[in-house]
Formats: C-alpha cells, structure tokens, sequence
C-alpha cells in the first residue's frame, strides 16, 4: 500500500469512525480555553484512527456486538493514545507529529504537560461508565504498561540493549494498548473467552510489527509522508531494534559503533553519518524480517476466530502496519 491511499479496512466501521471524529473534535468544548484550543489542534489532524478501528472490528466478534459503549472504550482508548503522544513529544523534544508542530512547539512543555494530563483524566473519566469492571482495570492497566514502557526508555543506561530488552520495552509502551483495543471491545461485546484470547494474541503481535516498523521509518522515511522528523532515534540516543541488528551485522568494531549510537548530544552531522551507515547495514531488512514474524503470528491468532468479513478486515489492518510508510 502507498502512503495516503485509502486502506479498505475502514469501510466496515466508517459509520462509527465517523461519529468518533464528532466526539473527538469537540473533547475541548467547554473546557479552559487553552485545553479547548490544543484539543482543536490536536484532533484537526487525527492521524490514522488505527486503534478504534480495532475495537470497533473487535467488538463485532461478540453476541452484544458494538454500541455505545464500545464507543466510548474506542475514545477513551484513543486519548489515552494521545495524552501518551503529547507527553512523548515533551519527552523526545519532538517539534512535528502528523505533519503538524506539537503542543510543546505550539505553546510550551508546561502547557503540554497538562493538555497531556487532561486528555488522560477525560479517556478516564469515559472509562469509568463502562458496564464491565474488568475492561476499566484493563484501561488502568494500559497506562501503567505505557508509563512503565516510557519509563523503561528514558531511564535506560547508556548502553545498547539486547534483542529482548527492547521487544520487552515495545511490548509494554506500544502493544499493550493495541491488545487493550482489541481484547478490551471483545470483553465488552460478550466475545466467547477463546476469542477475547486471540484477539488478545492479535493485538499484542500486531503492536509489537507496528513499533518495529516505526522504528525502522525513524531511520529510512521520508519526513512528508511520516509527519515528523526522521532521525530523532539516534539524535535523542534512543537505540531501537534496526540499531541492534546494524551493530550485530558489522564486520568491524562493534563497540564503536554502538558508542556512537547512545552517544548524547549528537551533533547534526553526527546524525547524518550514522543514519548513512546504518542504512548500508543489513539491519533495517533484518528488522523489517522480525516485524514480518510479529504480522505472521498476529494473523495465525485470527485463525481462532470464525470466518467473516471483521477478520478479513484485521487481516488487512496487519498488512497496512506492516507496509505502511507513515
Ligand atoms: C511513542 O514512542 C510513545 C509511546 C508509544 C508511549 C508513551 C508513553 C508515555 C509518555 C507515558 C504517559 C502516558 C499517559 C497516558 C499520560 P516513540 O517515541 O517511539 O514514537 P514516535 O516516533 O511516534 O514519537
Ligand atoms: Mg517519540
């Protein structure tokens, strides 16, 4: 699939994406101005909607089927997504997401920082009206997995991880929230255990291809398509699977090359150098060959679930995380 096109995979759940994009356009409404303000600005551009899409397709698998409810897991789950977003930004210094400046570049960190706690207070509040308790634990526990993922991260010593250190990192600040979507919807909608499970296994997999993916485009995408900057991995000295492989695959010193990489205050040119001598390694394909494996298991869980057109259409969300350029 080429950046931009229309993935097919939103047709089945347009109605209630649609209804979502109302809700999330008027998050702001009536609250502080300059919350209300960033919240226009955030939700102007809502980025790919991949989460509800999850839960959306998800809940179909269960005898109650989607309804208002499910709904507002989708939008509490989506803010939880951003409020996430907007304190990363703060963290990594981020100046472009979704080819728009941040909250911390359109105001400032301070500003940012609370927006993010606004927006995490308001998917909470949302979650709490929910019928089933456990699907409201699950919502609590996404955010601890993120905030331990995050924490995990920026904490980390100056070193380069192993291979596992950093799926273990990318499963709780990334997968789990794609397995929340999914595994949360099923719970919600009445889903048979069996089918909560795999949509559980699903998404988790499909999480975890989504990251690498991610990191791999940190490397070697193109800024206009991605949105944001490229690079800021190594500029921020964040080592990340592509990384990894690239250090693995040389026939020379290792150890330099992974000094460079966690290195801080990494001059522009510095940066430059090093993307040009990871891109020439094998690591970008070794790590596009993981993320493949991470696809593969995600659409072996789907296997699990009875034949209709949702799972034809997870089939084709893993795809789209696989392929995608932005
Ligand atoms: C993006 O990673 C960041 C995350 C997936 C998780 C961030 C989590 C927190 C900041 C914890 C706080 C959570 C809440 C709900 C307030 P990335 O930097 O690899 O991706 P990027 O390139 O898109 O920035
Ligand atoms: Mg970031």
């Amino acid at each position: 699939m080429t950046a931009g096109a229309p993935a097919g995979f939103y047709g089945l759940v347009e109605g209630e994406l649609e209804e979502l994009r109302r809700r999330l356009h008027d998050v702001g409404r009536g609250a502080h101005p300059t919350f209300a303000a960033a919240a226009m600005h955030l939700f102007a551009t809502p980025g790919k909607l991949l989460r509800p899409t999850l839960v959306f397709l998800s809940a179909r698998f269960g005898a109650a089927g989607a309804g208002g409810m499910t709904l507002d897991l989708a939008e509490s789950l989506e803010l939880v997504h951003t409020a996430s977003l907007v304190h990363d930004d703060i963290v990594d210094r981020a100046a472009l997401r979704r080819n728009v400046p941040t909250v911390n570049a359109v105001w400032d960190q301070d500003v940012a920082l609370i927006v993010g706690d606004y927006l995490f207070a308001k998917a909470y509040a949302l979650a709490a009206v929910l019928p089933k308790p456990e699907v409201i634990a699950m919502v609590a526990q996404t955010v601890f997995a993120l905030c331990d993922g995050e924490l995990t991260e920026i904490s980390a010593p100056a070193r380069m991880p192993n291979e596992s250190e950093y799926l273990e990192r990318i499963e709780l600040k990334t997968a789990s929230l794609y397995a929340a979507c999914c595994q949360g919807a099923a719970i919600l909608a009445d889903a048979e255990p069996e089918h909560v499970a795999a949509l559980g296994a699903y998404g988790t997999n499909i999480g975890l291809a989504f990251q690498i993916t991610d990191d791999v485009l940190d490397l070697v995408g193109d800024e206009g398509d991605l949105g944001k900057e490229v690079g800021r991995d190594l500029a921020e000295a964040m080592p990340t699977l592509p990384m990894i492989y690239a250090v693995a695959d040389m026939d020379g010193d290792r150890r330099e090359l992974s000094r460079r990489i966690v290195a801080p205050d990494k001059s522009p040119g510095e940066v430059r150098e090093l993307l040009a001598a990871i891109r020439a390694s094998g690591g970008i394909e070794r790590a596009r060959e993981r993320a493949r494996g991470f696809h593969d298991a995600a659409v072996e869980a789907l296997g699990r679930l009875p034949e209709r057109p949702e799972r034809d259409a997870l089939r084709d969300v893993a795809d789209f995380v696989l392929a995608r350029e932005r």
